[in-house]
């Protein structure tokens, strides 16, 4: 099924990563800010579950956030840690040379002699405009996520609504090639932000995309790496919760982010001490209390604008089936609509 789970720092690892793509969809572990023995032990993680032995290639991918990985003096390691693993896929975002990092999975591949298009580790770019898209097409990725404003977690500020974002994109890209094999390989494109639903899987295939990416949603699973009370706070979350803002980063540290990008995140104590103007020093203290106890006032609980539509925790494999059959059910309905 065309459903991916996003790579999502600090939320998805080897079991959810391993489970959606064990139920027929394609699961990524996400990193930023650990180290290369966590995501070692992710990925054996993954391996176990999909029951795959080394070194046979691994059903799953692993994304980058290509900013951590400028800051970190152990970034080839982390980045060659995944692909001796033989993950299928390596997914950049929000950085300001995602090319070098295209050139050293492209590289590696070819020192190790993967040069056969269906074994060579395929490349996903996440993209929030017309530019960055056409930047990913000029780099000859394997894939294109376009995510709009409604996305959990960060993207750009100014990024279009999914809706508007999607087919502004797909006008832009150059047109497939005539010729066979083409010369030059148009990427298969996903659409993020705010999708839930099988109907919006259906919806999204009718406006152009390959295939939908899914964050949030699999927050609210036992495997996703939240905190039962983080996954609580997400289930009891109205439609109004998830806001866009910078502070969240703020009372983290984690400030490199390339300019113009903040953070979708649940409404809370965070947004509230910067509205009334509270010190930074005061609300960083407060933050890493809150982490300390546990309580997700003041803790970062990323959410797209869809938070109201998921209510509660579910199995991996049940979000998957559920998709899958309210599509088919979407589409059964939407033909009958067309025949009247
Ligand atoms: C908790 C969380 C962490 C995320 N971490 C990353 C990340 O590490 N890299 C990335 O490219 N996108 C990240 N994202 C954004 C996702 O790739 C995706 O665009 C988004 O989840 C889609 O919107 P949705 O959450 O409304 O489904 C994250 C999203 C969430 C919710």
């Amino acid at each position: 099924m065309p459903l991916v789970s996003a790579a999502m720092a600090g939320a998805s690892g080897g079991e959810l990563a391993a489970r959606v793509t064990k139920a027929g969809g394609f699961g990524f572990i996400g990193t930023g800010y650990e180290d290369v023995s966590k995501l070692r032990n992710e990925l054996a993680l993954a391996r176990t579950i999909l029951k795959t032995p080394s070194p046979s290639p691994l059903k799953i991918g692993v994304g980058f956030l290509v900013w951590t990985l400028e800051k970190n003096p152990q970034a080839m390691e982390l980045v060659t840690a995944a692909l001796d693993e033989r993950v299928k896929a390596v997914w950049l975002f929000a950085g300001n040379d995602l090319y070098r990092w295209v050139e050293f999975v492209r590289k590696y591949d070819a020192e190790r002699g993967i040069l056969a298009d269906e074994e060579r580790t395929l490349i996903l770019v996440q993209v929030n405009s017309v530019e960055e898209a056409l930047k990913a097409v000029e780099m000859k990725v394997d894939v294109i996520s376009v995510q709009g404003i409604e996305a959990g977690g960060h993207g750009h500020s100014q990024a279009l609504p999914l809706l508007t974002l999607l087919p502004t994109i797909l006008r832009a890209l150059p047109a497939p090639s005539p010729s066979f094999p083409p010369s030059t390989p148009t990427p298969v494109i996903l659409a993020a932000g705010g999708l839930t639903h099988g109907s919006h899987l259906v919806s999204l295939l009718a406006l152009g995309a390959h295939g939908i990416v899914i964050g949030t949603r699999f927050l609210l699973t036992p495997s996703s790496l939240y905190t039962p009370a983080q996954k609580s706070a997400l289930a009891a979350a109205p439609s109004s919760a998830s806001v866009r803002s910078f502070a969240f980063d703020a009372v983290r540290g984690t400030t490199g982010w390339p300019e113009g990008v903040d953070g979708r995140g649940l409404k809370n104590g965070i947004i509230k001490d910067e509205e009334e103007g509270v010190d930074i020093e005061e609300r960083k203290r407060r933050y890493g209390e809150s982490v300390k106890s546990g309580d997700v006032e003041r803790m970062v609980t990323w959410a797209g604008a869809s938070i109201g539509l998921v209510d509660r925790v579910e199995e991996v494999e049940d979000i998957v089936n559920e998709i899958h059959d309210e599509a088919v059910r979407s589409l059964q309905a939407t033909a009958k609509l067309l025949e009247q």
